[in-house]
């Protein structure tokens, strides 16, 4: 199965209006790699700004609420990121799974709420190290895959992100063997569930992705892109990724 490569950044909460041209020079970026989507989620303050300068790149946001509306403050709809330009979200980053208490309902409820609403999905999922250490990854990931996975999971609007808790930020990869081998379990236990839909899902990898490690990573057979923190915040750390992808 021929799956086109995603890289995605995810900024977290990085960015001010003054980073706009670093925006816009990785779309410019994109724009150069037509085989690649290339996407930056957002902090939601940008969103509006970003998506006028962006150019090839789709710009995303990094969580949304599971209701439409109502008395929750400080929490932004589905409908409100794309009315701002979203085109996609992130559901599920193990930053909100622990910072904000996210259960795996929540999060499919997340990315049901978010295709209501037109947006593109990137679903996360990732293990601790205790559990890496433990031996049973694999297994434990696949269990949160399916727990997060919504109703109507299809390869045209969702995508998997497996980020390795210990990996994010730093430094530390997996070997490409442990990559491999949870990206190759996670299709399986999609398969389970969507059958043949899995084949076309794209599954990227996430945790300490750069220039350095991007082409060797996304050449494992499984491994369908990159999301990309820390190396996604500027067009010069950003292109390489992109480049290794294409
Ligand atoms: P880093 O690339 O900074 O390790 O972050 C990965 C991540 O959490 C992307 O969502």
């Amino acid at each position: 199965m021929d799956r086109r490569k995603l890289v995605v950044g995810n900024w977290k909460m990085n960015g001010l209006a003054a980073q706009l041209g670093e925006v816009e020079a990785i779309g410019a970026f994109a724009a150069a790699h037509p085989s690649v989507d290339v996407g930056l989620c957002l902090p939601a303050t940008l969103i509006a700004q970003a998506s006028a300068v962006s150019g090839a790149a789709f710009i995303g946001a990094q969580d949304c609420h599971m209701k439409d509306s109502g008395a929750h403050t400080g929490c932004l709809s589905a409908a409100m990121l794309t009315e701002a330009g979203a085109t996609s979200t992130i559901v599920g980053h193990s930053e909100r799974r622990e910072d904000q208490g996210e259960s795996d309902a929540d999060v499919a409820a997340k990315a049901l709420a978010a295709r209501a609403a037109g947006l593109k999905v990137i679903l996360c999922v990732g293990e601790s190290l205790a559990v890496r250490d433990a031996g049973d990854a694999e297994a434990v990931v696949s269990r949160q895959l399916l727990a997060s996975l919504p109703d109507g999971a299809a390869a045209d609007w969702l995508a998997i992100a497996y980020e390795p808790i210990w990996a994010i930020g730093t430094g530390r990869i997996p070997t490409m063997d442990a990559v491999a081998a949870m990206h190759a379990a996670l299709r399986a236990a999609l398969a389970t569930r969507i059958g043949t839909q899995a084949d076309g899902m794209r599954i990227l990898y996430g945790g300490s992705m750069n220039g350095d490690n991007a082409a060797e990573l996304m050449a494992i057979a499984d491994v369908d892109g990159g999301l990309v923190g820390g190396a996604s915040l500027t067009a010069a750390k950003f292109a390489p990724v992109i480049e290794a992808a294409g």
